[in-house]
C-alpha cells in the first residue's frame, strides 16, 4: 500500500452521505472493473454499457485506460511500477465516483492480480465487480485495432502486454466475457443483469 506522505492533515466529514446521493439518483454506486488484454474489447463493452445505462436514465461514466493517460495519468508509462500507480489512482478515483453514487465502468488492462486486489479493497466488496474480458491473445492480435501487436512483434514497442509483458488472468472475477463469442450488446445485457441482481439499479 502506498503510504500517506503528507503530515498535519485531518479527515473532514461532510454533511451528506452516499445514500442521500443515491436516493437522488435512484441507483447505487458501483464500479465495474473491466480487465483484459489490449484489443480484448474492454473499452467497446464499457462504452456500450455506459450508453445503455444512460439511455434508461442511469448516471454511468467510463474511465478508460487510453483516455485517462491523456490527462490524469499523463506522467505514467508502461513499466510495472507505472502500471501499478496507474491502477492505484483509478482505484482511488473509482472509490470517489462510487461514493458519488455513479455506476462507474473502468477499462484498463490492469495486468497484475495484486494491483486489482488493491483496487477491490479500496473500492470495497459489494461495490466492486471485476469483469474479465477473456479474449484469447490470438483473437486480440488478429483484431489489432491500433496496430500495436504488429509493432510489438516487430520490436518497435517494448514490454507490450501479452507479447513481452505479463497478463495475470483473474481467478475470482465476478463475471467473465469471451468477446470472441459474445457481442458488446449481449455482454451489456449480461452486465446489466449482474448490476440488477446486485441491487444497484434502485436506491
Ligand atoms: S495498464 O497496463 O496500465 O492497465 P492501460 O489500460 O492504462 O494499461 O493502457 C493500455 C493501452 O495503452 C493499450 O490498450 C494500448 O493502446 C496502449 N499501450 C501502449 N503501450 C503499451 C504497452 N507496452 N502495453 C500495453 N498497452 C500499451
Amino acid at each position: 500500500m502506498t503510504e500517506i506522505k503528507a503530515t498535519n492533515i485531518t479527515w473532514h466529514e461532510g454533511h451528506v452521505d452516499r445514500t442521500v446521493r443515491e436516493g437522488i439518483l435512484k441507483q447505487k454506486g458501483a464500479l465495474i472493473w473491466m480487465t483484459g488484454l489490449s484489443g480484448s474489447g474492454k473499452s467497446t463493452i464499457a462504452y456500450t454499457l455506459e450508453h445503455a445505462l444512460v439511455q434508461e436514465g442511469r448516471l454511468a461514466y467510463v474511465l478508460d485506460g487510453d483516455n485517462i493517460r491523456f490527462g490524469l495519468n499523463k506522467n505514467l508509462g508502461f513499466s510495472p511500477e507505472d502500471r501499478t500507480e496507474n491502477i492505484r489512482r483509478i482505484g482511488e478515483v473509482g472509490k470517489l465516483f462510487v461514493d458519488a453514487g455513479i455506476i462507474t465502468i473502468t477499462a484498463f488492462i490492469s495486468p497484475y492480480e495484486a494491483d486489482r486486489q488493491i483496487a477491490r479493497e479500496t473500492v470495497g466488496e459489494g461495490n466492486f465487480f471485476e469483469v474479465f474480458c477473456d479474449t484469447p491473445l490470438d483473437v486480440c492480435e488478429e483484431r489489432d485495432p491500433k496496430g500495436l501487436y504488429k509493432k510489438a512483434r516487430a520490436g518497435e514497442i517494448k514490454g507490450f502486454t501479452g507479447v513481452d509483458a505479463p497478463y495475470e488472468a483473474p481467478t475470482k472475477a465476478e463475471h467473465v466475457i469471451d468477446t470472441s463469442k459474445l457481442s458488446p450488446q449481449d455482454a451489456t445485457i449480461e452486465l446489466v443483469a449482474m448490476l440488477t441482481k446486485a441491487g444497484k439499479m434502485s436506491a
